[in-house]
């Protein structure tokens, strides 16, 4: 059995009217696997803010994944919206999880900047903003690992404190 389970949302109205296929939903599920993650649920929708907090909200509530990652919708084009729709749910912001994979991203590219990724807590499931590209989506994640198990341990009250 997996130790942790996780859902993936892609933002992206392409994807969502099958036009585009989604090559970095795919590509955050492998990556989740490999980290020992059993994907519960994984869902294209739109760039549409109420219809991506609502389904943040069933993956955290009903489904009570632990991690749940998005990608998409971080950017600023009009219609890119998931970091309000992500804070529109989050009930403890976790800002360093995004500040951490901007600026890992940063040395690999100035575009990094552009990303206004977010990350925070609901309930006991950690949820986390990574860029549309698979490039973007594979050098943030790569960022994430070191910490990630040791934010979710913490969080689901496996781990009780950081080690000085
Ligand atoms: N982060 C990494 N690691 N690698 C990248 O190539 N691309 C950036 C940025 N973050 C990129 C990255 C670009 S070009 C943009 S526009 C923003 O993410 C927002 O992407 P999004 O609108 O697809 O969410």
């Amino acid at each position: 059995m997996a130790k942790y389970t996780a859902a993936v949302l892609t933002a992206s109205d392409k994807g969502a009217a099958g036009k585009r296929e989604d090559v970095s939903g795919q590509l955050l599920q492998e990556l989740l696997r490999r980290e020992d993650f059993a994907i519960a649920d994984y869902a294209v929708i739109a760039d549409e803010r109420e219809l991506i907090s609502a389904k943040l909200r069933r993956f955290c509530d009903e489904l009570r994944v632990n991690l749940v990652l998005t990608t998409g919708g971080t950017g600023f084009s009009p219609r890119d919206i998931t970091p309000e729709a992500t804070l529109d749910v989050v009930e403890r912001p976790a800002p360093g999880i995004a500040e951490a994979m901007r600026a890992a991203s940063l040395s690999i590219t100035p575009k990094a900047m552009l990303s206004r990724a977010a990350a925070g807590i609901r309930g006991r499931t950690l949820i986390i903003n990574m860029p549309g590209s698979p490039k973007a989506v594979k050098e943030s994640f790569a960022a994430l690992i070191p910490a990630l198990s040791h934010g979710l341990d913490i969080m689901l009250g496996i781990t009780g404190e950081c080690a000085r």
